[in-house]
C-alpha cells in the first residue's frame, strides 16, 4: 500500500494545487478547492488498452489522406448543422446543459432515428426500463440501439469492445468512475480521467462519442468547464425550462463554425426540429397593440424575426422598476438613458418592463432599435403597424448604427411578408430596387419616430 496522495482541485476550472487555497489563482473564484485522492493504481494501464494500438509516426502533411467526406450525416438536420455538416468519425463531443433541459431526450431521440448505426447508449442516471419508456414515447424503437446502465468506465470499455458500436453515448460524464482514480464520481480528477480515456477510445476506434455533462447556472459543478479543452466539440443545450423552445449552440468545434444554431421545440413526444424559427417567435395577435414590435436579429448565421414587448407605466412608488427578460438589463437602461437625454422622453419616473417573446435570449445589438421602438410605442400608447420590423443598433448619442449581414436580415423579413424594415442609413450597398420590401433608412431616433408614428 503506497501512501495516499491527495491534491486540491478548483471545482470551477480544475486548477490543481498542493494545498488548500481560498481563492483560485486561475479563475479567481472563491472557496472552490476540494481535496481529492489522486493515486493511480499500480499497474499503469489505461482501461482501454487491449485493442491494437496504432503506432504513430511522423508523416508528411501532403501524404495524409483527407477524409472530409466521411462525415456521418444524421437524420437530425439541426444537429448536423451545429456539428458543422455532420458527425466526424472519432470525434468526442461534449453535450452540456442544465439538468432537465432535454439532453438525454435529444440524444435518445437521435439514437432512435439512426437506424443504420449501431449505437451504445450508456446511462448512469436512469434504469433501462425508464429509458425504454421514454424511447417509446419519442417514437419507434431502433433495433440497433443497445442500452447499458453502468457507471464503471472499465466495464463500459469491455462492453464497447465486445459490441463494437458505431456511436457511443455517455449519459452522463459526472456519473462515471474509473478504477484508476480513487476520488468519487463527479469530482474534477475523476471526470478528467474518464474523459481522457474516452478520448483515447474515440480516436483509436474512430467511434464518435457523445458525453452528456450537467452545468449549473453558475457553471460551478465539477466537470464540463474542465473538459472544454479536451474534447473536439462543445455543444450547449439551452432554453427556459418553462418555455418549449430549446437552442443548441456550438461553443467550440474543431470541425466547423461555432456560429451555427439549432432550434427545437419540446413536445410531449420528444423534440421537434424547428426549420423556420421566425414563424414561431411572432405571436398571431389579430390587432396591433402598443408596445409590441418585431426586430430582425441573427442567431449565429440564422436570421430570425423576434417579437419585442415593452410595458411602460407610471411608477406607483418612489423607485421605478426596470426589468428585462431575454435582453440585457444594463443595455436596456442604457437605451432608456439615450431616449431620455438625446430625445427628451421623460422615462425616469416610469416602470419599464421588457420581454423577448418565446423565452429566447438575444445578444445581437441589432435588436436595439426594436427595443427602443417598443418602449416608445408603449410610452405613447400608440401601436406600431404589424408589417414593420427593425434592424439596427442604437448608439450613445442616439444615432442609428449599421449592423452586419443586413441583406440577410432584409431578405428574411421580406420572406415572412413584412412590408417595411427600418435600418441605418450607414449600411453600405443596400439598394431598394433589389427588394420588394420597403427599406426605410434612418440616422436618428427622431427620424424613426416620424417613420413609425407620422
Ligand atoms: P431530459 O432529457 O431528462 O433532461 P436532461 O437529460 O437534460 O436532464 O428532459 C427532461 C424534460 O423533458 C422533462 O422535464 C420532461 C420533458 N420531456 C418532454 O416534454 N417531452 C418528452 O417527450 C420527453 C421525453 C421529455
Ligand atoms: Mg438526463
Amino acid at each position: 500500500m503506497g501512501k495516499v496522495k491527495t491534491s486540491f482541485f478548483c471545482q470551477n476550472c480544475g486548477h490543481e494545487a498542493p494545498k488548500w487555497l481560498g481563492r483560485c489563482p486561475s479563475c479567481g473564484e472563491w472557496n472552490t478547492f476540494v481535496e481529492e485522492v489522486v493515486t493511480k493504481s499500480k499497474k499503469e494501464v489505461t482501461a482501454f488498452s487491449k485493442s491494437s494500438k496504432k503506432q504513430s509516426r511522423p508523416q508528411a502533411i501532403h501524404t495524409i489522406e483527407s477524409r472530409e467526406e466521411d462525415r456521418i450525416l444524421l437524420k437530425d438536420n439541426e444537429l448536423n448543422r451545429v456539428l458543422g455538416g455532420g458527425l466526424v468519425p472519432g470525434s468526442l463531443i461534449l453535450f452540456g446543459g442544465e439538468p432537465g433541459i432535454g439532453k438525454s431526450t435529444l440524444l435518445l431521440q437521435m439514437s432512435m432515428q439512426e437506424l443504420n448505426q449501431k449505437i451504445l447508449y450508456v446511462s448512469g442516471e436512469e434504469s433501462e426500463n425508464q429509458i425504454k419508456m421514454r424511447a417509446e414515447r419519442i417514437g419507434s424503437l431502433n433495433e440497433n440501439c443497445f442500452l447499458l446502465t453502468e457507471t464503471s468506465l472499465e466495464s463500459i470499455f469491455i462492453h464497447a469492445e465486445h459490441l463494437a458500436p458505431s456511436m457511443l453515448i455517455i449519459d452522463s460524464i459526472q456519473t462515471l468512475h474509473s478504477e484508476q482514480i480513487e476520488s468519487s464520481p463527479g469530482s474534477v480528477s475523476q471526470v478528467r480521467e474518464c474523459t481522457a480515456q474516452l478520448l483515447r477510445f474515440a480516436k483509436q476506434t474512430e467511434t464518435p462519442v457523445f458525453l452528456i455533462g450537467h452545468i449549473t447556472k453558475e457553471g460551478a459543478l465539477a466537470g464540463p468547464k474542465v473538459l472544454e479543452h479536451m474534447v473536439d466539440a462543445v455543444l450547449q443545450f439551452e432554453g427556459d425550462r418553462n418555455h418549449v423552445y430549446r437552442l443548441l449552440r456550438s461553443i467550440k468545434n474543431r470541425f466547423g463554425s461555432t456560429n451555427e444554431l439549432g432550434i427545437y421545440e419540446m413536445l410531449g413526444n420528444g423534440l421537434r426540429e424547428v426549420e423556420n424559427p421566425s414563424e414561431i417567435l411572432i405571436s398571431d395577435t389579430i390587432d396591433s397593440m402598443s408596445g409590441v414590435t418585431i426586430g430582425a436579429t441573427l442567431e449565429g448565421m440564422r436570421p430570425m424575426l423576434i417579437e419585442v414587448q415593452a410595458l411602460v407605466s407610471t411608477a406607483a412608488y418612489g423607485t421605478p422598476q426596470r426589468s428585462a427578460t431575454g435582453f440585457d438589463l444594463r443595455r436596456m437602461n442604457m437605451l432608456l438613458a439615450v431616449m431620455e437625454k438625446r430625445c427628451g422622453f421623460k422615462l425616469g419616473a416610469k416602470d419599464v418592463f421588457l420581454n423577448i417573446a418565446g423565452g429566447i435570449k438575444v445578444n445581437d445589438p441589432a435588436i436595439d432599435l426594436a427595443v427602443v421602438a417598443a418602449i416608445l410605442s408603449s410610452n405613447a400608447d400608440i401601436a406600431i403597424e404589424k408589417n414593420i420590423c427593425h434592424s439596427a443598433e442604437v448608439g450613445l448619442s442616439g444615432e442609428i448604427r449599421p449592423v452586419n449581414r443586413i441583406d440577410q436580415r432584409i431578405s428574411e423579413a421580406e420572406k415572412l411578408g413584412f412590408e417595411k424594415i427600418i435600418i441605418s442609413k450607414n449600411n453600405k450597398g443596400i439598394q431598394q430596387k433589389n427588394y420588394k420590401i420597403e427599406i426605410v433608412e434612418c440616422l436618428r431616433i427622431e427620424e424613426v419616430l416620424r417613420a413609425l408614428f407620422g
